[in-house]
């Protein structure tokens, strides 16, 4: 027997991604759950971002940015940079995390993150209390101690973990199935 509950963002488990874009004044830092990959060809993302948040209009206006994936070396900085606003933080130095220069677009990778993913803006849509950014993506970069002899992912170095918004949990992943 299931409980039937209110409707809710309940598609769980979820990312927890870094988005970096490039500022007026300095880049930021904006910590991201509703993110999802949506096209295999072109390559494409989907990301919700609140209207308000500071990091809407710089990502709006610079209409490239990366998607960074944290391990859990990262979390209190994706706490952090999730937690506080741009407006007053400079989450890059407060948070001990070193931009790179992207290949592709004019936005800063996030050196200590194990994968950045560089995306290019192609659509907003507005869908109430989040604006849906579709973006394709131009590049993907890998820490290479995650890559094995075969250049494939190895996840089980990467350290990945997830967010749970029907509980507001952090979990990290756990063991291989198959
Ligand atoms: C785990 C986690 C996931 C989040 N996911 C989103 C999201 O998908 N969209 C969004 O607009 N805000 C999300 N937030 C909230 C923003 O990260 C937060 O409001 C941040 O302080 C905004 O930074 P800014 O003012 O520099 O833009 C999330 C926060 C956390 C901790």
């Amino acid at each position: 027997m299931k409980r039937e509950k209110k409707p809710s963002t309940a598609v769980v488990p979820c990312p927890v991604v870094l988005l970096s874009v490039k500022g007026p004044e300095r880049p930021n830092i904006i910590t991201l759950s509703w993110v999802a990959n949506v096209c295999s060809k072109s390559p494409t993302v989907v990301v919700g971002i609140r209207p308000e948040r500071h990091s809407h209009a710089m990502v709006k206006e610079a209409g490239e940015f990366v998607l960074n994936i944290p391990s859990t070396s990262q979390f209190e900085a994706s706490v952090f940079a999730g937690t506080r606003s741009g407006k007053d933080h400079d989450k890059f130095a407060e948070c001990n995390l070193t931009p790179s220069k992207a290949t592709k677009v004019d936005a800063p990778m996030i050196e200590e993150c194990p994968i950045s993913i560089e995306c290019r803006t192609k659509e907003i849509h507005s869908l109430g209390a989040h604006d849906l950014f579709v973006a394709e993506v131009l590049a993907v970069h890998i820490d290479d101690s995650l890559l094995d002899e075969h250049g494939r992912f190895d996840a089980a170095k990467a350290s990945l973990f997830t967010y749970l918004p029907l509980s507001a949990e952090y979990w990290a992943l756990g063991e291989q199935m198959e």
